[in-house]
């Protein structure tokens, strides 16, 4: 793989061949479970010059610093998506630079697309025969459309009652989707498939989790790049990210590491995760080294990053960067999402909203200054899990076969003008 020189440990910096790319450190097992990130030679991180013109809008725009070379990728047509100005919101936060990165215009309407490209990209030039992931939402769809595109055979392990828009979506890419009856059996088979069969993991599949596949999570450095190139090679002052794994937060971080090296840019953004249980905000608050297990002290609307316990990497790139973590409950994240999308026209998931629930906490204590940049990372589409959203909007006007009422229904509720007592 180009300039790839094996698999590093995020927190002792050991180095590992690239086949450990179904582990945690083990050097450090015994105090705190790590993640292992793609190390590459000193060819990677030099001076050179910013994409041209003629370099496509799309993730591969940047495919000479990526592990896998454009050539070789099983594509989508992933990345290159909008940076809106959230000026709306904005205005009304007192904030003169928000943005959001509509990550919902991927192929498979999230940013995990990023994530598996990168990962099946990596499964085929290494000769994978299967693709496996345990996920019952967007990881799970994005590993079974690249797998199909790869022509590799995809199994998805979900668990029984999990439903909704995903669940379609994966099989209609043609994946096997297994659901098990206890939650936490997913994880034994993925992992007996994975060290007995060698089928090629995407998602985690042990426990405390550390993270996703490393060559996965090279695919989100692309959101750093397109992000400064999109500010016209200005950095953000933060950036805030709905946090599960941290998967995208230390591709983020790493992207932006590299284009201080390859002189395009000169500083690092700050980091905020915006998270449901708080077990970043509780080990920050304890210093603690590793993220801690909280209680499910209920069911959250955002499935997505529904994880009590958080990951070293997610915590330890919180901490580099300065930044801090956020939580947000489901009022908040549905207002959010609601706002989002009436003050905007962006209608995200739950969990993308969550950003916005960070902003303004953040704003109201004076964290955020008015005219710090900040880029909100809207991760997947509102239509993933429309359910969730009716469940929050009010009941739905339906008027009967009967024109004079419906004029008169219409005309009372303000949507036909004209005074109803007139009508
Ligand atoms: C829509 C959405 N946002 C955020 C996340 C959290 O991503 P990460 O694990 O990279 O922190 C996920 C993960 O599944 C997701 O699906
Ligand atoms: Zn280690």
């Amino acid at each position: 793989m180009t300039n790839v020189t094996g698999l590093k440990c995020v927190r002792c910096q050991t180095l590992f061949s690239i086949d450990h790319y179904s582990q945690d450190c083990p050097n450090c097992r015994a105090q705190v479970r790590s993640n292992l990130v793609v190390s590459y030679d000193e060819t990677l991180r030099v001076k050179r010059p910013k994409p041209g013109s003629a370099s496509p809008w799309t993730l591969w725009r940047y495919g000479d610093v990526l592990p896998v070379s454009a050539a070789e990728a099983v594509s989508l047509n992933e990345g290159g998506t909008p940076l809106h100005r959230l000026d709306t919101i904005g205005e009304e936060l007192g904030l003169t630079q928000l943005y959001g990165k509509d990550e919902s215009r991927n192929p498979t309407w999230s940013f995990k697309d990023r994530l598996a490209c990168l990962a099946v990209s990596a499964a085929k030039k290494m000769g994978a025969k299967t693709i496996v992931s345990s996920s019952s939402g967007n990881a799970g769809a994005a590993a079974a459309a690249y797998a199909c595109k790869a022509k590799i055979p995809c199994v998805v392990f979900t668990f029984k009652g999990s439903s909704g828009p995903m669940l379609h979506q994966m099989r209609a890419y043609g994946a096997q989707v297994v659901a098990v009856e206890d939650k936490k059996d997913r994880w034994t088979l993925m992992e007996h498939a994975v060290r007995n069969f060698g089928w090629f993991p995407t998602s985690p599949f042990f426990g405390p989790v550390v993270g996703s596949n490393p060559f996965g999570i090279e695919g989100y450095k692309t959101l750093a790049y397109e992000i400064a190139e999109q500010l016209d090679w200005r950095v953000p002052d933060w950036c805030v990210l709905p946090v599960c794994y941290g998967d995208a937060l230390v591709g983020m971080w790493r992207g932006f590491e590299d284009m201080m090296a390859f002189g395009w840019t000169d500083r690092m953004p700050k980091f905020v995760a915006a998270e449901v249980y708080g077990s970043l905000t509780s080990a920050l608050a304890d210093k603690a080294d590793g993220p801690r297990d909280m209680q499910k002290t209920h069911d959250t609307v955002a499935v997505s990053i529904g994880a009590t316990q958080g990951t070293f990497q997610a915590l330890d790139i919180v901490r580099r960067s300065n930044g801090t973590a956020v939580t947000a409950s489901n009022d908040e994240m549905m207002n959010w999402q609601s706002k989002l999308a009436v003050r905007q026209g962006l209608y995200v998931e739950p969990s993308s909203a969550a950003t916005l629930v960070a902003v303004e906490k953040m704003k109201g204590t004076g964290v955020l200054k008015s005219g710090d940049s900040v880029v909100t990372l809207l991760t997947a589409s509102g239509l993933k899990d429309t359910a969730t959203t009716a469940k929050y909007q009010g009941e739905q006007i339906v008027l009967p076969a009967n024109l004079e009422t419906s004029i008169r229904t219409l005309t009372e509720r303000g949507i036909f003008p004209g005074d109803p007592s007139r009508v």
